[in-house]
This record gives structure tokens, C-alpha cells and sequence, in this order.
């Protein structure tokens, strides 16, 4: 419609630019992809996991600082994350894209055969490199691209990976609010242009805490859900006063869900065997059981059908899907309590009323998924992904080459405002099955439309040049005394 209104009242080189536009503008857009973007113009991007917040936990109460992303941004309505649903694995997943078994954060508690050494997230030992260089996490990534990152309590964000810390990060302490958090993020996102971070991450403890004491069906929890909702508000209002808002690519998710727990449903060890006979390495939901010497046998033969709600693996036999299998990490028997039970040694340990780590597709397990900027699309819900999708995406946001993944730009491209110009490959896993993802591509479109362009272009150009070579002395006048013949050439 454009170039045919063009047609009647300009010149034909204006026309023929017009025709040409959108090749030269592409050709534009993918120079600019490619080079290495100024300080200025680099994209932003910040990360937010409020810990254990499950993906309904917005419809329960009014969340209107939720509302307000998804509004102005999208939600995804089913993430299906790593298992096992804890708190390290996950978060590693996230800024990895990869699966525990191979970003080797398997669990929170842990034993690695060939170091012999133990990792707990309540000891010092998480500040061990060793435990977290079997993948390089995002903000790694990007500062060895050239970019600066900042993290405020990510779990690992304050252990040397691969040689390097964050360049700005805090030491992990569970004293210092979520204000303090969210003022030194907008401080990095906001320093004067080379010192500022073009990737943040920044993590809360809650709702997880609560869910755990509380469990997820208390009404109690509505008051903590509430909260959660003023303390993104809290965070969307600092990054308004900072001139932020409309720069910063925001995301705002969880490591994993909650589901509750009853003191009727547990499963006590010791009714099927010997405490002498085992270490249990990572505990309920899902234990990492290390039988002692040569008692291999009888531990899993104790334990295979003991209890109706406790599935028994040898890890050879872990289900595929939960690509929980390889590593050494990951010990030689995993039992699996059902959604809500308990596993315990005796009914003597702690017991919780809320807990996660229990199979990745169980829809308590999942957590919410909401962003929102300059790279995402506007008011568009999203049916389902995978939280290792989320690594690709943010790579392509802040323009990084990705590390191999478990990923799909492929399965998440469709939330974003302008989709990659360069071809994605095959994914190797397709979105999450329930329900059916809306994935689906443009290209083909795109493609399409080029060719046509194309054509029109050689097109025009051809018949101008005929023209030209017809009427030698035309290029001594003035384009507007030619137009009138061209455009009778024209008229196809
Ligand atoms: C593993 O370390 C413990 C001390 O933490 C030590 O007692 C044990 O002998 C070590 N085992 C091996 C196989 O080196
Ligand atoms: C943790 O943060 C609190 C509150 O800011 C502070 O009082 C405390 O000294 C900090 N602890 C450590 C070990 O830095
Ligand atoms: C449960 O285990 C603890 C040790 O963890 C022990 O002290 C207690 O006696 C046990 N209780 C029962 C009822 O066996
Ligand atoms: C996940 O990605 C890593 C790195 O590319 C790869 O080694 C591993 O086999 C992948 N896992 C699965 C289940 O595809
Ligand atoms: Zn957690």
C-alpha cells in the first residue's frame, strides 16, 4: 500500500529506496547483532527468584505488582523445572540451562565419591570451586564476554567459578533485608557506564521459608504471598526512580513450588533398615541413599517395595526424563517419597508441614514465571517451558554466545519482542508436554515476504534500467519531469 501510494505522487528513486528498504534495514539490524554493542546500548537484563514462590500463589491473593509485569509483559503458565525440585540444583539450572546431572549441583546436600567431600548448603563448604566448575554460570559468561555482571545472594553468585566472582556480589547473608538487596542491584545497574552491570541476579529467601513452617495451604500463607507481591512493587518502584524501568529486561521466577505435608503421611526408614547399613546423603523428599560397604544388596532389596508411597532406584534405573542419572554425585540408591509424604529415619527428626524436591512435573513443584521490557512482548501468556529454556533466552537477550545447554531458544522465542534473526537449531527436547506448548515460527513468513521483496526489487530496478538506456538524455532532467512516463511503466 505504501510504495503504490508512493507511486503516484514521488520520484521512481524514492520508490525504488522505498522497495529496497526493508532489505537494507534487515541488512542493518543483523550488522548491529553482531558487533559488539557500546557501553551504553548493551542490553540489560536482571533476574529475580523469590524462592519457593509457586506458579498459582498469584491467583490466591491480589498480586497487582504481579499483574502489572504480565500486563506490560508475559507469563508462562506451566514451567516445568530440574529435578530434583531444590533450592541449589534449580537455581544453578537456571543460570546454566542445564540439567543437575550435569551442571553437578545434584542436590542441597551432597557426596562426591572422588573428592570425598561433602557439600551442605547450611556449611561453608558451598564456597568450595570445585563443587560448581562442572558448568560456568551466566554471569560468568557474560564478564568473560566483556560484560559486567552483579548478584545480590544468588546461591553460588558468591563462590569463585572458574576464577571469577561477580563483578559486584554480596556475601550470602540471610540477615540483610530485601531492600538492601534490591538498592545495591539498582546502585550496579546504575553506575556511571563502564562500571555499570548489564546482569543482575538477585535472590529471596521467602516464600519458601514460610511455605516450609507454614505449609502451602495455611491461610497464614495469603499474608506472606501479599508480601512477596509489595516487595516487587518495592523493586519496581526503585528501578522507576532510577530511570531503570523502560531499560532493564525484568524476570521474575522461582527455583520450585511447595506442597503440603501432613504428620500422617511419613515414611519412617528404620522399619526397613538398619541405620549401620547406609548414609542417607541428601534428605526427604527425595534421599540420595549411599549404602556402606558391600551392603549394596540388602539395603536396596530392604527398601525396593517397602512402601507403596516411596518409589526405590537404583540410579542406573532413574527414570530418563528426570536426566538424573550421570553423575557421581548422584548416589547409588534415590528414593522417592509420593507428592506430600515424608521420608524420615524415625518420627523423632524434624518435620516440616511444607516441602519440594518431589518429581519436576507435579504441578505443586513449579514456579512462577513473569517478565517484562524492552525485549518481551506485551500482555501475551505463554502455556508452558522449561526453566533450562530460560538460559538461551537471556543469552540472546544480552546478546552472548550461549555454552552448550539443555535449553531451546527455539521453544521461548516466542516471547520476545522481535524475533532472532539468525536461524535457532532443532531443540533436542521440545517444550514440556502438558499441556500442549503454543510453540511456533515465523521464519517461514519471513522468508517468504523477502523473496517477494526481492523479486519486486529486481523487478524495479530492471525496468529502470531499460528506461534509462531507452531515454539517454533522461538523466539530464530533473526526476520529476520523468515521472509521469515511469509511472505509465510502471502500472503492472
Ligand atoms: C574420606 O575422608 C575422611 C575424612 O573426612 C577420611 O576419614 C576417609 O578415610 C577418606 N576416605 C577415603 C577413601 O579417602
Ligand atoms: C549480616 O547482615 C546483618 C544485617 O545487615 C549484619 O548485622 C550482620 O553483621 C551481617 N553478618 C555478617 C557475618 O556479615
Ligand atoms: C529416633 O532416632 C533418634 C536419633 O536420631 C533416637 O534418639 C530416638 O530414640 C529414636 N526414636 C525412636 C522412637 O526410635
Ligand atoms: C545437556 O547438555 C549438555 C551440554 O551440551 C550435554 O552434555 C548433555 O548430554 C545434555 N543432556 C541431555 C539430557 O540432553
Ligand atoms: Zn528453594
Amino acid at each position: 500500500m505504501l510504495g503504490l501510494s508512493l507511486l503516484g505522487g514521488c520520484s521512481p528513486l524514492l520508490f525504488l529506496l522505498v522497495l529496497l528498504l526493508p532489505l537494507v534495514s534487515l541488512h542493518r539490524l543483523n550488522h548491529q547483532e553482531r558487533s559488539e554493542p557500546s557501553v551504553t546500548d548493551r542490553p540489560k537484563l536482571l533476574l529475580v527468584s523469590f524462592d519457593g514462590f509457586r506458579w498459582d500463589y498469584i491467583d490466591r491473593v491480589p498480586t497487582p505488582n504481579f499483574r502489572s509485569i504480565m500486563d506490560e509483559g508475559v507469563l508462562v503458565e506451566y514451567v516445568e523445572n530440574a529435578y530434583i525440585t531444590k533450592t541449589f540444583p534449580n537455581h544453578y539450572s537456571l543460570v546454566t540451562g542445564l540439567y543437575a546431572e550435569t551442571h553437578g549441583i545434584v542436590a542441597n546436600e551432597m557426596y562426591d565419591p572422588a573428592l570425598n567431600m561433602s557439600f551442605s548448603m547450611e556449611t561453608d563448604s558451598i564456597y568450595d570451586s570445585r563443587w560448581w566448575e562442572e558448568a560456568v554460570p551466566l554471569w560468568v559468561t557474560v564478564q568473560k564476554a566483556g560484560g559486567r555482571s552483579g548478584a545480590a545472594m544468588w546461591p553460588g553468585s558468591d563462590v569463585k567459578i572458574h576464577g571469577l566472582f561477580p563483578n559486584q556480589y554480596l556475601q550470602y547473608n540471610a540477615s540483610v533485608s530485601f531492600e538492601t538487596r534490591v538498592e545495591w542491584i539498582i546502585e550496579w545497574f546504575s553506575a556511571p557506564k563502564e562500571e555499570a552491570v548489564d546482569f543482575g541476579v538477585l535472590y529471596w529467601e521467602e516464600p519458601d521459608e514460610s511455605g516450609h513452617n507454614l505449609g502451602p495451604q495455611s491461610s497464614l500463607m495469603d499474608v506472606v504471598i501479599a508480601g512477596i507481591d509489595e516487595k516487587l512493587g518495592f523493586l519496581l518502584n526503585e528501578l522507576k526512580k532510577a530511570g531503570l524501568y523502560e531499560k532493564v529486561n525484568l524476570i521474575v521466577t522461582s527455583d520450585h513450588g511447595m506442597a503440603q505435608l501432613s504428620a500422617d503421611n511419613i515414611i519412617e526408614l528404620d522399619e526397613y533398615v538398619s541405620r549401620d547399613m547406609y548414609t542417607w546423603v541428601d534428605k526427604s523428599p527425595v534421599v540420595g541413599i549411599l549404602p556402606k560397604e558391600g551392603k549394596f544388596d540388602e539395603v536396596y532389596n530392604s527398601l525396593l517395595d517397602a512402601n507403596p508411597n516411596m518409589a526405590v532406584y537404583k540410579k542406573d534405573d532413574i527414570p530418563e526424563h528426570f536426566h538424573y542419572r550421570h553423575n557421581i554425585r548422584i548416589m547409588p540408591i534415590l528414593l522417592e517419597a509420593k507428592e506430600g509424604w515424608t521420608i524420615m529415619q524415625n518420627r523423632t527428626g524434624h518435620f516440616m508441614l511444607g516441602n519440594h524436591g518431589y518429581d519436576n512435573t507435579l504441578r505443586s513443584m513449579q514456579p512462577v514465571f513473569v517478565a517484562r521490557g524492552p525485549a518481551f512482548r506485551q500482555n501475551y501468556v505463554k502455556t508452558s517451558m522449561r526453566s533450562v529454556d530460560l538460559y538461551p533466552l537471556m543469552c540472546h537477550i544480552l546478546s552472548i554466545r550461549p555454552l552448550p545447554n539443555n535449553g531451546s531458544l527455539l521453544n521461548v522465542q516466542d516471547l520476545l519482542s522481535s524475533l532472532p534473526d539468525s536461524p535457532t537449531p532443532i531443540p533436542n527436547h521440545p517444550p514440556p508436554t502438558p499441556p500442549k506448548a503454543s510453540g511456533y515460527s515465523y521464519a517461514p513468513v519471513v522468508g517468504s515476504f523477502l523473496g517477494v521483496v526481492m523479486v519486486l526489487g529486481f523487478l524495479v530496478v530492471y525496468v529502470i534500467l531499460v528506461t534509462l538506456k531507452q531515454r539517454p538524455s533522461l538523466k539530464h532532467r530533473s526526476w520529476e519531469m520523468s515521472q509521469p512516463l515511469l509511472q505509465e511503466d510502471l502500472h503492472l
